[in-house]
């Protein structure tokens, strides 16, 4: 309370003039974007990192610092790397990949289920929360494990065709699927997306 107070008295008394062009770039920054490019427009968070939130990116050729987003952006489809251009922002909260979207929306990401030997799983954002399997960071990378799969290397991800991201559930580098490119996907918390 006392700090609020020599605030007030601090800008009242030198510093209001100097004060004033700051909440108009910040309304600027917190404002949302429209993607271009479809009929309908989407808004998203913007280009500027959202208190909380985060990038993801690969760093491995030939995707580097190509950064985790959707398809179509902002909005409920599969889960791809691209340009920085078109980032996502994103959280781990218990165990979910959280996208935050316009309006302060949330999607989640979605694994697809299969009990069959598949090599990879898609992943795919959704409005309903993940019931397979938990996300989470170790260190920077983000990994994801399920009980009823033994996955050698729980950061080991795959980007096949159309940018299109999997869970790899072999081992990274090792037996790659034709047409895809092993990553590790990891988090970039600084303001804005960079190539
Ligand atoms: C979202 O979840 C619903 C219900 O499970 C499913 O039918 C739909 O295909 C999902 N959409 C995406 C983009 O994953
Ligand atoms: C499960 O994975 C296998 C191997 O990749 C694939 O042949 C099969 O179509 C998948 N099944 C479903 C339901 O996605
Ligand atoms: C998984 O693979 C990545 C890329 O080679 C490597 O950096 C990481 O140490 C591996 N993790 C484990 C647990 O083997």
């Amino acid at each position: 309370m006392r700090s609020l107070l020599s605030l007030l008295a601090l800008l009242s008394a030198t510093t209001l003039a100097a004060a004033v062009p700051a909440p108009s770039s910040t309304i600027k920054a917190a404002s949302s974007t429209t993607a271009s490019g479809g009929s309908s427009s989407v808004s998203g968070p913007g280009t500027t990192l959202q208190s909380g939130y985060l990038w993801i990116r690969a760093v491995e050729a030939p995707n580097f610092h190509k950064y985790l987003q959707t398809k179509p952006e902002y909005s409920p489809g599969t889960a791809i790397l691209d340009s920085y251009t078109t980032a996502g922002q994103f959280q781990i909260v218990s165990g979910q990949l959280v996208q935050l979207i316009g309006g302060g929306g949330l999607l989640y990401a979605n694994v697809e289920q299969n009990t069959t030997a598949a090599v990879k799983l898609a992943v795919s954002f959704n409005e309903t929360k993940n019931i397979y399997g938990t996300f989470i960071f170790s260190g920077d990378a983000v990994t994801w494990s399920t009980p009823d799969i033994k996955r050698p290397n729980l950061s080991a991800w795959l980007v096949c065709a159309n940018q299109q991201l999997f869970i790899n559930l072999g081992n990274y580098d090792y037996m790659t699927p034709a047409g895809c490119a092993d990553e590790t996907i990891h988090y970039y918390n600084d303001k804005t997306a960079v190539s």
